[in-house]
């Protein structure tokens, strides 16, 4: 099984930005925790700030889904939304490190999320264990 893990802005920060919201944990750290969590996955990860280079992975992935942290785009980028909604073929699952819904107003929208199968978010790293998790039971057939 191949499944994607796309990380946009800001978030190859980790470790360094905002700590006391989004953990002291890096992006290599997680993502080595991802893939000791499911080994018999092959995972690829992405990280991007640019818009266009998240776009561009999207349209061209062969992956067979998609787990997506999004990041400040999630909450205005329609045109991520249109790339989720072009790539039907395969599932996509938004994640967060913390909860937006929580956070300032205008986190709290998310353009994304009516586009994903599923949303897990506010749990810091395990957001994206949850997430996968899910993914995988649903590739299984094991989820709607
Ligand atoms: C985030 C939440 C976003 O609002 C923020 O812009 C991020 C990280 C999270 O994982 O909690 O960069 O997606």
């Amino acid at each position: 099984m191949n499944i994607l893990i796309i990380n946009g802005p800001n978030l190859n920060m980790l470790g360094k930005r905002q700590p006391e919201l989004y953990g002291g944990e890096t992006l290599n750290e997680i993502n080595d925790c991802i893939q000791r969590s499911f080994p018999e996955v092959d995972f690829e990860f992405f990280q991007s700030n640019h818009e266009g280079g998240i776009i561009d992975k999207i349209q061209t992935t062969a992956a067979q889904g998609v787990v997506i942290n999004a990041a400040a785009y999630t909450h205005y980028s329609i045109a991520i939304r249109d790339a989720i909604l072009s790539r039907a073929d395969i599932p996509f699952v938004e994640t967060h490190l913390t909860n937006p819904k929580e956070r300032e107003p205008f986190r709290r929208i998310s353009l994304i999320e009516d586009v994903c199968k599923k949303t897990f978010a506010g749990k810091k790293k395990e957001s994206y264990i949850e997430a996968c998790r899910y993914l995988i039971e649903y590739l299984k057939g094991e989820k709607k």
